[in-house]
C-alpha cells in the first residue's frame, strides 16, 4: 500500500519520536526514494538536497558502487564483534592511514560522530593521565552526555552541568565577537588564541589532557579562524605539551575541498582525529578515532579502555572502503573545491542584490549565509538560540515549498550539497534561495 505524504508523516509521529523539538512542531519531508544530490517525497515531489542530508551524503543519494561493496558484505558476513579480525576493518584502516594528516596512523572504529568525539577525549585523559579538555562555545561535538558537554551548542543547557572537566573557550568569530572590534581579522585571530592561552595558564596546563577543536567550524556557524589563530594554537599546544584534538566529523571528507578540514593549515599536527559522516556518506553509520603512532604505542601496554558493540562493524567498514574509492576514482575532493568556487560566487552575487544578507561565510561546498534586518548595525534577522522569527520562517517555507531541502536555523541558511553537485544544480538551488531572500527583504530596514 503506497502511503501519501501526510499519512507517511502521520505514521512516524504517531509510532516514533524525532531529536531536538518538542513533537507537535516536528513537520517533516518525507523520503521514499533519492538519487544523486535529490530525493523524493510520498507524494513525488522532488527535493534538492542542499545539506547532504545531515552534511554526510557527500558522495550523493544511491551511488551503485557502494551499493554494491555493501550487498557483497552482508553477503559474506552479517556481522563480527569487534575483537575479530576482518578484512574490510584492515584495508579500511589502511586506507584511512593514507589520507589522514601524516601523523595520524591507526583507527579506532565508531558507530558515528559523537562516540568518535567521545573516545577521542577518553583517549587523551588515558594517554595523558590529565583531567581537563577545552572546547570553544561556538562548536557541536555530538548528542551524547560528554561530546554534548563538549560542545558549547545551547542544546547542552537542559543537561547541564554536564561532564565536570570540559573548559569552554570564546574563539574566532570576526563578524560578530568583540574579540575582532577594531582590529583586522589577523590581529582578532591572535587575541583569539591568547585568550585562550590566558584561559589554560588560569586552568593549570599540567591539569589540560587537550583542545578538541573542529577542524572548519560547521553547524554552529562556520566560524573559522585562519592563520594567525591556528598558528597560535599550535604554539600553545607546543608550548604547554597538551594534545591537540580535531573533530573533522563534519568538515571531513572533502566538504571544504580538501581531505579534512585541517589540511588548509598544514603546519598543524593533530594528535587525534575524530571522523564520520562522510566516511560512508551514511549509507552504513560509521565513525572513527584516529591516533598518531605515538599514542598508539602507548596503548600498545596499556589497555583501551573504550568499546562497543558494533565498533569496525564489517558492513560499515565495506561502506567506508567503497567510499574512499569513490572519493578517489571521481576526484570529488578536487570538485568539491571547484563546485564550492562556484557556489561561492553565486552566493557573492545574492549578496549584492540582497540587503538581508550579512555575511556569507565558508569554504568549498560548508557555505552559510547569515541574514540580517540591518547590514550597518548587523541586526540579526531571528537571534542566537530563539524561536525562529516570522521572517526565517517565511525563508524556511518558501525554500521548502520550491523543492529545497537544507538547514534554516537561527539567522543561517546553510549551503552544503553533495560533492558531485554540478554546475547547473548550484545554479537551480540559488534562484530558489533568491526567492526566499526577497522575501526576507522586506523585513530590512529601508
Ligand atoms: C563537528 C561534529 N562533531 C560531531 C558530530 C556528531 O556526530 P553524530 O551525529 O554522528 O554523532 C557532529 C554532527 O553533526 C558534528 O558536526
Amino acid at each position: 500500500m503506497k502511503l501519501t505524504h501526510k499519512e507517511l508523516v502521520k505514521r512516524n509521529k504517531t509510532f516514533t519520536m524525532t531529536s531536538w523539538t518538542a513533537q507537535k512542531d516536528w513537520d517533516p519531508i518525507s523520503m521514499v526514494r533519492s538519487e544523486g544530490v535529490y530525493f523524493w517525497d510520498a507524494d513525488d515531489k522532488q527535493y534538492l538536497d542542499w545539506s547532504s542530508q545531515l552534511l554526510n551524503v557527500n558522495i550523493g543519494h544511491g551511488h551503485p558502487h557502494v551499493i554494491k561493496a555493501i550487498q557483497e558484505a552482508v553477503a559474506k558476513m552479517g556481522h563480527a564483534y569487534p575483537g575479530i579480525a576482518t578484512e574490510a576493518r584492515a584495508q579500511l584502516g589502511e586506507l584511512l592511514r593514507e589520507i589522514t594528516p601524516t601523523e595520524i596512523s591507526k583507527s579506532f572504529f565508531t558507530v558515528g560522530g559523537a562516540d568518535a568525539v567521545e573516545n577521542a577525549m577518553k583517549v587523551a585523559r588515558l594517554y595523558t593521565g590529565r583531567q581537563k579538555i577545552i572546547t570553544r562555545y561556538r562548536s557541536y561535538h555530538g548528542g551524547t552526555f560528554g561530546a554534548m558537554s563538549a560542545g558549547g551548542d545551547p542544546r547542552r543547557l537542559p543537561n547541564e552541568p554536564g561532564v565536570p572537566w570540559i573548559v569552554r573557550v570564546h574563539g574566532p568569530f570576526p563578524y560578530r565577537s568583540p574579540i575582532y572590534h577594531g582590529r583586522t581579522k589577523d590581529e582578532g585571530d591572535k587575541v583569539a588564541a591568547d585568550l585562550i592561552e590566558q584561559t589554560i595558564l588560569f586552568e593549570g596546563p599540567q591539569n589540560i589532557a587537550a583542545i578538541l577543536l573542529e577542524g572548519y567550524s560547521g553547524s554552529s556557524g562556520i566560524m573559522q579562524g585562519g592563520d594567525a589563530f591556528w598558528k597560535g594554537i599550535q604554539e600553545i599546544c607546543d608550548r604547554h605539551d597538551i594534545l591537540l584534538i580535531i573533530d573533522e566529523v563534519m568538515s571531513g571528507f572533502g566538504r571544504t575541498g580538501e581531505w579534512f578540514g585541517i589540511n588548509h593549515y598544514p603546519y598543524v599536527k593533530p594528535n587525534i582525529l575524530a571522523i564520520a559522516k562522510g566516511l560512508t556518506s551514511g549509507y552504513i553509520p560509521l565513525g572513527a578515532t584516529l591516533v598518531t603512532d605515538e599514542i598508539a604505542a602507548y596503548f600498545e601496554d596499556n589497555p583501551l579502555w573504550a568499546g562497543l558493540t558494533y565498533s569496525s562493524h564489517p558492513l560499515a567498514c565495506a561502506a567506508g572502503i567503497a567510499n574512499i574509492e569513490v572519493y578517489k576514482k571521481e576526484n570529488l575532493i578536487e570538485r568539491a573545491r571547484e563546485m564550492g568556487k562556484v557556489l561561492r560566487s553565486g552566493l557573492m552575487d545574492l549578496a549584492e542584490q540582497h540587503p538581508s544578507i550579512g555575511e556569507v561565510r565558508g569554504t568549498g561546498l560548508l557555505q552559510v549565509i547569515e541574514l540580517v534586518k540591518n547590514r550597518e548595525t548587523r541586526e540579526p534577522m531571528s537571534g542566537w538560540n530563539l524561536p525562529a522569527s516570522e521572517p526565517m520562517r517565511k525563508v524556511a517555507a518558501i525554500l521548502r515549498e520550491q523543492g529545497l531541502s537544507t538547514f534554516v536555523k537561527w539567522d543561517w541558511i546553510f549551503c552544503a550539497p553533495p560533492l558531485i553537485i554540478n554546475e547547473k544544480q548550484i545554479q537551480d538551488g540559488l534562484a530558489m534561495i533568491d526567492q526566499a531572500l526577497t522575501a526576507a527583504d522586506e523585513y530590512c530596514d529601508a
